[in-house]
C-alpha cells in the first residue's frame, strides 16, 4: 500500500472515531493545518521531477479532498448529535404548575396583620398613631405616670435596666406603651386622641410570656372625655376587631398607678372545643386595662387637670392576636418558622379594611 493510500485510510478513521467537534478539529488540524501530514506531503511535491509531480500531487489531491469531505459530514454529523442532547437536555415541562410569585407566597406575619387591623379601626374613629423609642428613661416608663420612687408597682413591671449612668440614672426597655402616653402629652396640645402600639419588654418567660411582646395604648385627652365615650369605644373596638356584631362587655374596677378610677375589661366568650366564640357563653376573658388618666400625670405632662381630662387604656396585642386566630401557643409568634407562617400568616395583598372585612 502507498503512503497516500495508508494515509487516507489513518486520517479516514480518526475522522470516523473523533466524538465530538472538538477532537474533529483537532483531527483537522492534524492533516490539513500548516504543520499537518497533508500539508507536508504537498511541500515535499517542490522537489519532484515533473512527472512525478503529475502522479503524486494527483494521489496527494485526492486524499485531501477524501479527507475534507469526510471530515465536513462528520461535523454535521457531531453538530446534530450535539444539537439533539441539548435539545433533550433543556427540556421544559410545560404542563408543570406554575409556580407561585412572591406576593402570592410570601406571608404577613399575624403580629403585622393585627397591628394594621388595630391601626384600621382606630384610624377610622379619628386616632392617629403615636410612638416611641423601645429603650426609655425612668422618668417617662415610671415617673410621670405616678410611680413613686420605690413604689410597688415599680417592682411589678420585672424591668430590663441597662447599667446606670453616671448621674446614677437608668435607661431601661419599656415594660409598657404608656410612656408614649407622656410623649404625647408633652408634645401636643388637647384635643388628643392617639394609639400607640409598639414592643415591650419584662424579664419574663414561659408558654403565656415572652420577654418581648406587644402592646397598644389609647389616649383621649379633651375638656370634657369621660369613661362613657371610653366605653363606647371599646365596645366598638371589640365588635369591629372580632367581627361580630354584639360583645358583651364586664368593667371591673383595678389599679393603676397612671388611672383614677382604674378599670379591667372582661368579654364575654364560649370555650368550645379549643375554639372561643364571643358575645355568648358563660366564660370571661380579661383583654385589657383602662381608666381615667390620674390628675398627678396630666401635671407631670404640663396638661392642666382643672382643665382638661381623658382616658387611657392598654392592652397586649400578641393576647388579642391568639384570641381572634386561635394560636395556640404564644411563643409561636417569635420563632419565625417558615411552616407556622404559611399556615397562620396571611396574604400581602389583602390589606385589611372595614370595608372590604379585616382578615377575610
Ligand atoms: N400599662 C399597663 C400595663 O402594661 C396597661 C394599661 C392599663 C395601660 C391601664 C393604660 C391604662 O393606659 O389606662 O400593665
Amino acid at each position: 500500500m502507498s503512503d497516500t493510500t495508508t494515509l487516507q485510510a489513518d486520517l479516514l478513521q480518526a475522522v470516523a472515531a473523533a466524538s465530538d467537534e472538538a477532537a474533529l478539529e483537532a483531527v483537522r488540524v492534524g492533516a490539513l493545518g500548516k504543520k499537518g501530514s497533508i500539508s507536508a506531503l504537498l511541500a515535499t511535491l517542490g522537489k519532484m521531477s515533473p512527472d512525478e509531480r503529475r502522479t503524486q500531487g494527483a494521489a496527494i489531491n485526492a486524499v485531501k479532498d477524501a479527507v475534507t469531505a469526510a471530515l465536513a459530514e462528520r461535523r454535521e454529523v457531531l453538530r446534530a448529535a450535539a444539537l439533539d442532547a441539548r435539545l433533550a437536555r433543556e427540556t421544559i415541562d410545560v404542563t408543570l404548575p406554575l409556580r407561585d410569585p412572591p406576593a402570592e407566597s410570601g406571608r404577613i406575619h399575624p403580629l403585622s396583620q393585627v397591628w394594621d387591623e388595630l391601626s384600621t379601626i382606630f384610624a377610622d374613629m379619628g386616632f392617629s398613631v403615636a410612638e416611641g423609642p423601645d429603650i426609655e428613661t425612668d422618668d417617662y416608663n415610671f415617673t410621670r405616670l405616678n410611680f413613686p420612687e420605690g413604689h410597688p408597682a415599680r417592682e411589678m413591671h420585672d424591668t430590663f435596666f441597662f447599667n446606670p449612668k453616671e448621674d446614677g440614672s437608668r435607661l431601661l426597655l419599656r415594660t409598657h406603651t404608656s410612656p408614649v402616653q407622656v410623649r404625647t402629652m408633652l408634645t401636643q396640645q388637647p384635643p388628643i386622641r392617639v394609639i400607640c402600639p409598639g414592643r415591650t419588654y419584662r424579664i419574663d418567660s414561659d408558654a403565656t410570656h415572652t420577654p418581648q411582646f406587644h402592646q397598644v395604648e389609647g389616649l383621649v385627652i379633651d375638656k370634657e372625655s369621660h369613661l362613657g365615650h371610653l366605653k363606647w369605644i371599646l365596645h366598638e373596638f371589640c365588635k369591629a376587631f372580632f367581627e361580630v356584631d354584639n360583645v358583651n362587655m364586664r368593667f371591673r374596677p383595678s389599679f393603676f398607678p397612671f388611672t383614677e378610677p382604674s378599670l379591667e375589661v372582661d368579654i364575654q366568650c364560649r370555650r368550645d372545643k379549643g375554639e372561643i366564640r364571643f358575645g355568648e357563653g358563660e366564660d370571661w376573658l380579661e383583654i385589657l386595662g383602662c381608666g381615667m388618666v390620674h390628675p398627678n400625670v396630666l401635671r407631670a405632662c404640663d396638661i392642666d387637670p382643672e382643665v382638661y381630662q381623658g382616658f387611657a387604656w392598654g392592652m397586649g396585642i400578641d393576647r388579642i392576636a391568639m384570641l381572634k386566630y386561635g394560636l395556640p401557643d404564644l411563643r409561636a409568634l417569635f420563632e419565625a418558622d417558615g411552616r407556622w407562617l404559611d399556615h397562620y400568616g396571611f396574604k400581602p395583598l389583602e390589606m385589611p379594611t372595614l370595608a372590604g372585612g379585616l382578615s377575610s
